[in-house]
């Protein structure tokens, strides 16, 4: 048994201490705005916050989140837009959209530490993946979400 607090709810899950946090949270809790890519903690699909820092949930066992607070694209905003997603509203960023709410997810613990990031910073930061290749207006829509573009 594990309690995961996720997005402000607590749900005590009983599921293998190794699960990866990803299936708990899709397969078991619901929350399907988290997706699976490369299983292998390498595309950053997957990625959520825990206790504020960016995680690749599919290499997290779920007795590492166990009573820690965890956030998913689901909440990211609370009740409204975070300044990442109205940036990406604002720039039209998702092609087929599959990687965004891990690169949303990824953008928004890397603003919370560089509030103001050159382009460098965001290059060297944002390393997940997307096959549509969007990275241009990923990169233009993190700058416009920290007020630097
Ligand atoms: S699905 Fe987790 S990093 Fe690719
Ligand atoms: S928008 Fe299609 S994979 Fe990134």
């Amino acid at each position: 048994m594990a309690v995961l607090k996720i997005n402000g709810e607590t749900h005590n899950v009983d599921v293998p201490a190794q699960m990866p946090l990803l299936w708990a949270i899709r397969d078991v809790v619901g929350l399907t705005g988290t997706k699976f890519g490369c299983g292998e903690g390498l595309c950053g699909c997957c990625t959520v916050h825990i206790d504020g820092a960016a995680t690749r949930s599919c290499i997290t066992p779920v007795s590492a989140a166990d009573g820690k607070d965890i956030l998913t694209i689901e909440a990211l905003g609370g009740d409204k837009l975070h300044a990442v997603q109205q940036a990406w509203v604002d720039l039209q960023v998702p092609q087929c959209g599959y990687c965004q709410s891990g690169q949303l997810m990824a953008a928004a613990a890397f603003l919370a530490k560089t509030p103001h990031p050159s382009d460098d910073d965001i290059a060297a930061a944002m390393t997940n993946i997307c096959r549509c290749c969007t990275y241009g207006r990923i990169r233009k829509a993190i700058a416009r979400a920290g007020g630097v573009s």
